[in-house]
Parts: structure tokens; C-alpha cells; sequence
């Protein structure tokens, strides 16, 4: 499974490229918003990075960036999409599940631009972007467990409809606004193509208080050893 940072800050992209190998990144308006810069720096900064890496393209390691979400009508979304795909071969353009934009999904793909349909929050919205050839459809688990739902059957019901109909690996599943350890492998057991989420969750789910009570069994008896 591919893990993906869902961050458009530098330094938590960097620090996660190093100590994980993430895959890819995800960014949105809120994350754009928190990189404190304004959205086009924040996204030159990112193909610029991108470039250092000696990445060529979306295939090496996609950016998803997500377009004006006040622009619905497909002939409103094209020009913007058009404009941000040009600044890196690594973009991936993020589209609202929204009538027009899985028209303009439909049209940019057919174009080569790669899209990535977002705001999906049932198997429904998730056939849609699949139909229309995207790179990515990105169901959210986060918002929908911090409202009481289960998302175990949602994200497996993708899957299989993904696996029966013959789209699955061709429009990969991101799996959005991870929370938790539990979510990832949650994910995972469905066969989820990747996950994205906040650095945080990544670094929680290294940890567990059995390797931390294990390290203290070995460091009593390093410290009790002859070293010679
Ligand atoms: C997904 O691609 C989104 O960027 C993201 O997961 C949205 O949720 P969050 O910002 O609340 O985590």
C-alpha cells in the first residue's frame, strides 16, 4: 500500500520523504491555508522540490493539488486546471465529486492531465470518477468515523465494486483523512490502493507501548553485559 502526506507544508513534505519514503503527496485549500504561504508560492515551492528529487512525473511521485473549490461549472474548472497542471509534471489535479467536475475530469484526462476526484463519501460518488478514467478517487474516512460511522464496509464496498467492474489499480483509491493507526490497517485488510494522512498519524503508528517496555527489558540487560 502507498502512503501518501496529506500536508502542503515543506518541512513535514521533506522530513516524511526522508524518514518514510512517502509515495506522494495530497494537499487541499486547508492545507495550502496552514503552509501560511500564498497558494501559488505553496504549490511552485512543492514542483520545485519535486524537480530536486530528480522526479519527472505523476508517475514518480504525484502531487495532488486541488482546484478553487467555488469553481463548480465544468467550463470554469478546465482553464484553472489547465493553468496548475502546467507548473509540474508531478500534478495531479484535485476535483470536487460535483456534477461538472467529473465532466471536466472526464475532458482533462482525455487531455493527459491526470485528476484526482475528492469529497467522496459513499460507493456511489465512488463509481462515478472511475467511470471516467481519473488517476485517483479519494473516499474520506476521517470525517465520516468522527460522525459515528463505521468505515470498515464503506472503503471494502469500493473495493469489490472497484475489483468486479475490472477499475481497480487503473483508478487508484486513495484512502483520505486517515486519523488513525487503526485506519490505515483498516484500509489495508480492504485492499485500499493508498492512504494519505497528516505526519502525525505516520509517526503513531510506529509506535506501540510493548516496543517501548521491550526497549527497557534490552537496555538493562545491555547495561548488565560485560561489553568485553
Ligand atoms: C484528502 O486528499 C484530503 O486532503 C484530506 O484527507 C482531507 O481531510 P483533512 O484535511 O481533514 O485531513
Amino acid at each position: 500500500m502507498k502512503y501518501f502526506l496529506d500536508s502542503a507544508k515543506m518541512d513535514e513534505i521533506k522530513e516524511a520523504y526522508e524518514y518514510l519514503g512517502i509515495d506522494g503527496v495530497t494537499t487541499n485549500p486547508k492545507h495550502i491555508m496552514n503552509s501560511g504561504k500564498p497558494f501559488k508560492k505553496a504549490i511552485e515551492d512543492i514542483a520545485k522540490w519535486t524537480e530536486d528529487q530528480g522526479f519527472k512525473s505523476w508517475k514518480d511521485f504525484p502531487v495532488s493539488v486541488e482546484i478553487d473549490p467555488w469553481l463548480e461549472d465544468c467550463d470554469k474548472i478546465l482553464p484553472m486546471a489547465r493553468e496548475i497542471s502546467k507548473i509540474s509534471p508531478c500534478f495531479v489535479i484535485k476535483i470536487p465529486s460535483v456534477y461538472g467536475g467529473l465532466k471536466a475530469a472526464r475532458i482533462l484526462e482525455k487531455e493527459g492531465i491526470r485528476t484526482n476526484l475528492t469529497l467522496v463519501f459513499s460507493p456511489a460518488q465512488a463509481i462515478l470518477p472511475a467511470k471516467a478514467g481519473c488517476l485517483f478517487v479519494s473516499p474520506f474516512i476521517g470525517w465520516k468515523e468522527s460522525n459515528g460511522e463505521d468505515c470498515k464496509k464503506y472503503i471494502q464496498d469500493i473495493v469489490d465494486i472497484y475489483r468486479n467492474y475490472g477499475y481497480l489499480r487503473k483508478t487508484e483509491i486513495i484512502a483520505a483523512a486517515i486519523r488513525t493507526p487503526k485506519q490505515i490497517v483498516d484500509c489495508a485488510v480492504a485492499g485500499c490502493d493508498i492512504v494519505t494522512c497528516g505526519l502525525d498519524v505516520y509517526k503513531d503508528s510506529i509506535k506501540h507501548p510493548y516496543t517501548v517496555q521491550g526497549l527497557g527489558t534490552f537496555r538493562d540487560a545491555w547495561d548488565n553485559t560485560a561489553k568485553e
